[in-house]
């Protein structure tokens, strides 16, 4: 197959779709140009698109697929499930079974509550820390991506150069963001302790928290130094100010999240996909004091209501359920094994070929960028526009080649992946990077 084909029927599809949809979709995570892939089938670490093309997916919808596609235990316990009914106005003993399995993971987790996607975990956990600390400012890291709630959208379409000094600016990343909005979201600078500090301890009275990623994509799977989270857990202590960890993507990296990996215990926790089972999921999870704000007080409503049609829905619940209980401690180590001789392997291809490359990442999760450059704070990992074009182009040769990754070259596997998956992999990076040795960047 090559990849964009304007005969085939996805590139129909997408014509028909964008007549009733903006853009033709409602993602615009998978919006890739000049349209998007139809999906027919996936099972496993493959999938099927309507024009019979065969993929190998290293992105598991956006890694929150840690068994791959129709893993046959979860789809045995939601057909179960659907004869029992798939929403109702009651609570269920699953929703029990789900929380207790993720509160006996995590040390940091007492309490736990559902909601349905990431963006409203994030959301539920900023409004959490404000009405638990009355104080009504969010900080949070320029440049990183925690979905679609405003508040945590401020400054993630920023560039290293959108500073006063060394001063992260807050922008707005969706048009008609209320000013009001900005003037409540602290950015703080990726790795950069000194300004952190700094813009932690100017606005401490008015902080509620201080919110990041240990994993983000957008900083292409670098994390922050372990130096730099001390000072955040240092400083929010001394000030009063909950660490929040947003770990939709990072509870990935290991059986008790990254927080287990990093050995450090926030405040509160936002979380999504992985523990959903490959059903739409959300949850926040925390200190019984701080997620006491979600439960009613004598005679008065909670300081945090929180409704949701379908929070805590049995579907969701039994598919999370079964597919984080098949995911013992040590399937997490294999899968982190089977990644770690992924990243290996990638690494030796970019030496054997002399090309400046490298590929990033912890756990399950990688990514792949064309450059050498040691990668700490914002600046350095930033890719140039140079970089972001031959990265677009060089993901149409993949898909092309029947390799599915994310955007911005980001990937993951699951227990799915085969050592098979892995030699396409390497044997398809490795014949693009010759292909396309004279247009790679930073050579
Ligand atoms: C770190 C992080 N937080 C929050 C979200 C939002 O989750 P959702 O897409 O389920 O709303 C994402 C989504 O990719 C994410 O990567």
């Amino acid at each position: 197959m090559v990849y964009p084909d304007f005969d085939s029927k996805s590139a129909a599809l997408y014509q028909r779709a964008r007549k009733v949809l903006p853009d033709g979709n409602s993602r615009t995570t998978i919006a890739i140009k000049p349209y998007p892939i139809y999906l027919a089938k996936a099972s496993g670490a493959e999938v099927i698109d309507v024009d019979s093309n065969h993929y190998i997916d290293f992105n598991n919808n956006y890694t929150s697929l840690l068994h791959g596609h129709a893993f046959e235990p979860v789809q045995s316990a939601v057909k179960s499930q659907l004869k029992k009914g798939t929403a109702c106005s009651f609570t269920t003993e699953l929703e029990i079974e789900l929380a207790e399995l993720l509160c006996n993971r995590v040390n940091s987790f007492q309490q736990i509550r559902f909601c349905n996607s990431g963006s409203e975990a994030v959301m539920n956990m900023l409004k959490a820390a404000r009405a638990f600390t009355g104080k009504p400012k969010i900080a949070k890291i320029e440049g990183l991506y925690h979905g679609s709630y405003d508040f945590a959208e401020v400054s993630l379409k920023n560039r290293p150069q959108d500073r006063n000094g060394s001063t992260p600016i807050s922008t707005a990343y969706s048009f008609g963001t209320p000013d009001s909005v900005l003037h409540e979201v602290i950015a703080l600078p990726f790795n950069e302790i000194e300004t952190t500090e700094t813009l932690i301890k100017k606005h401490a009275e008015s902080l509620a928290c201080v919110m990041i990623d240990l994993m983000p994509q957008t900083m292409s799977m670098v994390s922050p130094s372990n130096e730099y989270l001390q000072t955040l857990v240092k400083l929010s202590k001394e000030y009063g100010i909950l660490l929040a960890f947003d770990e939709v993507i990072s509870f990935r990296l290991g059986y008790s999240g990254g927080q287990g990996m990093f050995g450090i215990e926030p405040d509160i926790t936002s979380l999504g996909k992985i523990i959903g089972g490959g059903f739409p999921v959300g949850a926040i999870a925390g200190r019984r004091d701080v997620m006491s704000v979600f439960e009613p007080e004598e005679g008065q409503s909670a300081r945090l209501p929180h409704g949701g049609t379908f929070n805590g829905n049995p579907v969701t619940m039994i598919a999370g359920k079964t597919a984080m209980h098949a995911m013992t401690e040590d399937k997490f180590e294999q899968l982190n094994d089977a990644s770690q001789s992924l990243k290996d392997r990638v690494s030796k291809i970019f030496n054997d070929l002399g090309v400046q490359g490298q590929v990033t990442g912890t756990g399950s999760l990688f990514a792949l960028r064309f450059h050498k450059r040691p990668m700490h704070k914002f600046a350095d990992i930033a890719s140039t526009d140079v970089e972001i074009k031959f990265m677009d182009h060089f993901r149409q040769y993949l898909i092309s080649n029947g390799i599915w990754m994310g955007t911005a070259m980001a990937g993951c596997l699951s227990t799915a992946t085969s050592p098979a998956h892995i030699d396409a992999f390497c044997r398809v990076l490795k014949d693009g990077i010759i292909e396309f040795k004279n247009d790679l960047p930073n050579q």
